[in-house]
């Protein structure tokens, strides 16, 4: 099942970057409204993490990942560093498709590794936010002459059926502890998704935070200067722009709490006093008690009998798992056990 790819990518891009794929919703995907509607005004509230990555807050999650609290993003960034090559020399692919992108950091180690090993790959970094895309795109095409880049632009919970499916070994990634965010059905159907569409020589590279002491997780959400504070806060701004509301950022403060029943860091934004809150787009107001929360975003930490079993159970077996000395952090390299009939 090959398709052709009609894509926007001029000749000589524009300074704001590369255009991007739309890439089709193989499922409905709710509008912001009404995402609002059931997220807000129904209990326990809560709101999809999507939300938080306008351009602002794209930026700002690139701050986080250079606090000091924050060592997922390092710890990866180093095992990536050390085992590039041999990733790059055990799948050997044509095409990167990473989900969930962002600024492509991290990814620069696979990148490097394949202009090594002289591997002209294909890169299609598949993301929620444009702008970053754009820019991304344009800078990666700058410092990797030979770099083949195709930006996705979507929602990966919105299914996979419509992403283009290129000819050759393909080395999905998804870095960044971001299946975390997923809750487990979540989780277990986006790995499944992925899975499904891979040929016998794919390979999935990901990344996962561990279990870990309860100190070293609760820094990394509450940094000292406040970053997490003010990204999380950003999520409320875009809900203004949005939804034409007047939610005020000085009347909530960040919470990021670690609940060791759930192996989950869950973040909230915190009424500081009773209020109310215009969602004009829902024609509505919101009454908010003191001490009254928003759930904003769960990240899940994992063992490795929990990443094995949610491999295995989404039809992978594990082929290398990489690890620091300390455990904080695992980046695992999984093949698809492939039961159907064309393999
Ligand atoms: N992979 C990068 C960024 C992780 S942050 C890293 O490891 O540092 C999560 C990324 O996923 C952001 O770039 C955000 O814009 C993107 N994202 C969040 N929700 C998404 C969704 N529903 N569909 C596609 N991308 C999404
Ligand atoms: N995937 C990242 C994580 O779970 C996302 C993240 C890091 C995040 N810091 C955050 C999301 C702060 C919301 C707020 O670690």
């Amino acid at each position: 099942m090959h398709r052709t790819i009609t894509d926007g990518a001029r000749q000589q891009p524009p300074p704001n970057g590369i255009d991007c794929l739309r890439v089709t919703p193989s499922r409905p995907v709710p509008p912001l409204l009404q995402d609002a509607r059931s997220g807000l005004l129904d209990r326990p509230r809560s709101m999809p993490p999507k939300y938080f990555y306008d351009h602002r807050g794209a930026c700002l999650f690139d701050a986080i990942c250079d606090t000091p609290e924050y060592y997922p993003t390092r710890t990866e960034e180093a095992l990536l560093q050390r085992h590039a090559q041999e990733i790059i020399a055990l799948v050997k692919p044509d095409h990167i498709i990473e989900f969930g992108s962002g600024t492509s950091r991290k990814t620069r180690h696979l990148l490097d590794a394949c202009s090594d090993s002289d591997r002209p790959v294909t890169y299609w970094p598949f993301d929620v936010c444009e702008p970053v895309l754009r820019e991304t795109g344009h800078a990666l095409m700058q410092d990797y002459d030979w770099l083949n880049v195709r930006p996705l632009l979507g929602d990966y919970h919105a299914g996979l059926d419509e992403l283009p499916v290129p000819e050759g070994p393909c080395l999905y990634l998804f870095l960044g502890g971001t299946i975390g965010n997923f809750d487990s059905p979540d989780a277990h159907r986006f790995l499944a998704e992925i899975c499904n569409r891979m040929q016998a020589d794919d390979c999935l590279v990901m990344g996962a935070d561990r279990v870990k002491a309860h100190a070293v997780l609760h820094a990394a959400y509450n940094d000292a200067e406040g970053i997490t504070a003010e990204f999380n806060l950003n999520l409320l701004e875009v809900l203004n722009r949005g939804l034409d509301a007047d939610f005020d950022p000085g009347r909530f403060r960040h919470r990021a709490v670690y609940n060791d029943a759930r192996e989950q860091i869950e973040m909230y934004l915190v009424a500081r006093e009773r209020h109310q809150v215009r969602l004009g787009a829902l024609d509505c107001a919101m009454s908010l008690q003191e001490g009254e929360s928003i759930l904003t975003e769960i990240s899940r930490k994992f063992s490795v009998e929990s990443l094995q079993s949610m491999l295995t159970e989404a039809g992978y077996m594990l082929d290398r798992h990489y690890q620091p000395d300390n455990h904080y952090y695992s980046l695992l390299l999984a093949r698809p056990v492939l039961e159907r009939s064309e393999a």
